[in-house]
């Protein structure tokens, strides 16, 4: 294995719906050292923090005004230091995010750029061009609307987000040595790995042509230029000046694990987010397709895989996956792509991309159905070869939230997509850790209401509630993870695929383990497989021995697998 990384289980802190410490109703770094222990116990290897920096929020901190700081509302620099502390003390890693493709507007730099000429240096720091009335080209911003705002003097400025995240300008010396300078104070301060936000966005193509299919996802020329890859292997040479070895993962949502790839080769990241995994869709051939290819991809250039099934831009996966619905309307996701005006293009293309394909309105019927593949997602995350990501709540099987009020929603998604498109609010619903009411001890008592409201019904999903319940999503989790530990079998990169009916998908690894998918709708036999021992974990119910029940995904642990 090249890094610690390579076979971690890590765990996505979205911050301000972790823990609140002060109980102004956003959770901070204060509530996330408070929470540790239930990391531990949960059994992860390390956690990746979302942006604490000072921000105006209008991203959820993916707008920075200070790259070396602290957002007051989040904690300080001194508490980031304790938090490193407290959870090297428990063996677990820490991973922070840096988001180099823009900044806020609120910005120094940019600040800076707004009181200085057209043509100055202050301007190229990032991507500013003289224009007319129309912007310099037809990009659309990932956010909705053109991804060009222009100012009072004439200049135009791109920002691939929303107007307040304007994108630096990478071919500038400054900004490349600004990053390594960031880059140094985090390893400095002992922090163990870097998220790169947006990794595929810094370098814009030379000219910046127009898009020629602007609405479509696949056709965003600003995405995965060449360029960045130089980027990040002057970045690997400062992370490799650092003792014991530090780490990067790429976001770079691309569709093809093949472009992914190319973020990992020797001397650049070590992970990059498994996207397709993410969105495959809930099928035995097609998740096994997803499967070969990203260990192929990643084989090629020396790698493992990520395995990612949640994040804090996707729908939550017990939601995603819930059964029963016409492809693609998503009801209460995101709007049918017919709803999309034309100026809204761009925010339908990110609809159509964070939204589930499956229509909700299914019911009780269909939620339960997506919690029990979510479960069984789970378990195959936990199996493959390479390092698997717990987006924080998954771990209690929280749906996504659909019925947030308009007035709640914070996401920039909703607002420029004038209300169209739901946008990611219902994925980001602070955490229940107990009780039966809001905001089931998110915060200490007689705290402000949390950011997001939470929902009337949460309180069975509740860690507390979870935590004696051996049926329960956070036991299963925690007994997998305990598993994935003992298991020697499952920290070595072999995978053997086992023939399988059609809507069954079976590997072994190393001597003694077998995992077992069933994506069908009825109940498999499992006789033909030869696995290698018993029945030892399963993520729901199994009640006939050799019989796999639709929508499950078991574990077989032989006496092998542990040497
Ligand atoms: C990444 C983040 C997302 C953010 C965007 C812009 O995709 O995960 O939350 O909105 O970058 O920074």
């Amino acid at each position: 294995m090249a890094s610690w990384a390579d076979d971690a289980v890590i765990y996505q802190v979205y911050v301000r719906s972790f823990a609140d410490s002060d109980g102004d109703g956003t959770g901070d770094l204060e509530g996330v050292r408070s929470r540790l222990d239930y990391l531990v116990d949960l059994g992860v290897d390390a956690i990746w923090v979302t942006p604490f920096f000072p921000s105006p929020m209008v991203d959820g901190g993916y707008d920075v005004t200070d790259y070396r700081d602290v957002d007051p509302q989040l904690g300080t620099l001194a508490g980031v230091g304790a938090l490193l502390r407290d959870a090297h003390a428990r063996g677990l890693r820490v991973i922070v995010d840096v988001v180099p493709n823009h900044t806020s507007d609120q910005h120094p730099w940019f600040r800076q750029a707004l009181s200085a000429p057209p043509g100055s240096a202050a301007r190229d720091r990032y991507v500013f061009r003289a224009g007319g009335t129309e912007p310099p080209n037809n990009w659309l911003s990932v956010f909705g609307g053109p991804a060009w705002t222009r100012l009072p003097d004439g200049d135009w400025y791109l920002h691939l987000f929303a107007p307040e995240q304007p994108d630096l300008n990478w071919e500038n010396p400054e900004v490349r040595a600004e990053f390594v300078d960031i880059l140094r104070f985090w390893l400095d301060l002992g922090v163990d790995g870097i998220r790169v936000d947006v990794a595929h966005g810094l370098v814009k193509p030379p000219g910046l042509p127009d898009a020629p299919y602007p609405g479509e996802r696949g056709n965003r020329p600003y995405f995965d230029q060449e360029g960045v890859h130089a980027i990040y292997r002057e970045w690997r040479r400062v992370l490799d000046a650092y003792q014991p070895p530090r780490i990067m993962v790429a976001e770079a949502r691309l569709r093809d694990i093949e472009r992914t790839a190319r973020y990992v080769r020797p001397g650049e990241l070590d992970q990059a987010f498994n996207f397709e995994f993410l969105w495959a869709p809930w099928s035995a051939s097609r998740i096994r397709a997803v499967v070969e290819r990203s260990l192929a991809a990643m084989a090629a250039v020396g790698r493992l895989p990520t395995w990612v099934i949640g994040n804090h831009d996707e729908v939550r996966v017990a939601s995603r996956l819930a059964a029963g619905a016409p492809a693609a309307t998503a009801a209460g996701l995101a709007p049918t792509a017919a709803g999309c005006a034309p100026h809204a293009a761009g925010a339908c293309a990110m609809a159509t991309e964070w939204s589930t394909g499956d229509d909700l309105a299914a019911g009780a019927k269909a939620a339960a159905t997506g919690l029990r593949r979510a479960r069984a997602m789970a378990l195959l995350s936990l199996a493959l070869p390479g390092s698997a990501y717990i987006y924080q709540g998954d771990e209690l099987g929280l749906p996504q939230v659909t019925d947030l009020p308009d007035a709640a929603r914070q996401d920039p998604v909703w607002r420029r997509s004038g209300g169209r498109a739901p946008g990611r609010d219902g994925c980001r619903v602070p955490m229940p850790w107990a009780g039966q009411e809001p905001p089931y001890g998110f915060g200490p008592p007689g705290s402000a209401p949390p950011w997001l409201p939470q929902p009337p019904l949460w309180g069975h999903l509740s860690v507390a509630a979870q935590h004696g319940d051996p049926g329960s999503v956070l036991s299963l989790y925690r007994a997998a993870l305990r598993l994935r530990r003992e298991t020697k079998a499952l920290h070595g990169p072999q995978l053997t695929w086992l023939n399988a009916p059609e809507q069954v998908l079976a590997f072994t690894r190393e001597a003694g383990f077998a995992c077992v998918l069933n994506t069908g709708s009825t109940a498999v036999r499992l006789e033909q497989l030869d696995l290698p021992g018993p029945l030892t974990l399963a993520s729901s119910p199994v009640e006939q021995e050799g019989v796999l029940p639709p929508d499950t995904a078991a574990w077989f642990v032989g006496g092998t697998a542990a040497q």
